[in-house]
């Protein structure tokens, strides 16, 4: 079900100097930069391998990453995984019991379709399931 690693979230307070860092001092290459309203986030994504690692800015405190961020400060966010499918992952796991946060995909960056599912269902890490975009969301997404 689960295919591979798509990307790690880090949620930050600054995106330019937390992209110095990824980009200078780590070396990385921006892959895109974007606001997606419904998660309340600025997101920029760089480019490691296969991979991607996600910084996450919270538009306002009053946000998920915005609880995050004043709860615990920067650091890890979630682990998203890859899949084929994202409704047949989310029957999956809603078969095994696992508590999720998306009942329903929705937008991520670029166009895909993603959905959380609750950290007490995953041994305290939130988890992500993405569904990369088709060809006709990546585009209307650009
Ligand atoms: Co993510």
């Amino acid at each position: 079900m689960l295919d591979k690693i798509d990307h790690l979230g880090i949620a930050v307070d600054d995106l330019d100097s937390a992209l110095a860092v990824y980009s200078t001092t780590l070396g990385l290459s921006v892959k895109r930069r974007e606001v997606v309203e419904e998660q309340g986030v600025e997101l920029a994504a760089l480019i490691v391998g296969e991979t991607l690692i996600e910084l996450l800015r919270p538009l306002s405190e009053d946000t998920p990453v915005g609880r995050f961020l004043s709860k615990r400060g920067p650091g890890l966010h979630h682990v998203a995984y890859r899949v084929d499918d994202i409704e047949a992952a989310l029957a999956a796991l809603r078969e095994a019991g696992a508590r999720l946060i998306d009942e329903i995909p929705r937008r991520g960056m670029g166009g895909s379709r993603i959905a959380f599912v609750h950290p007490s269902a995953t041994t305290g890490v939130l988890t992500e399931l993405v569904e990369p975009p088709t060809a006709a969301d990546a585009a209307a997404a650009e």
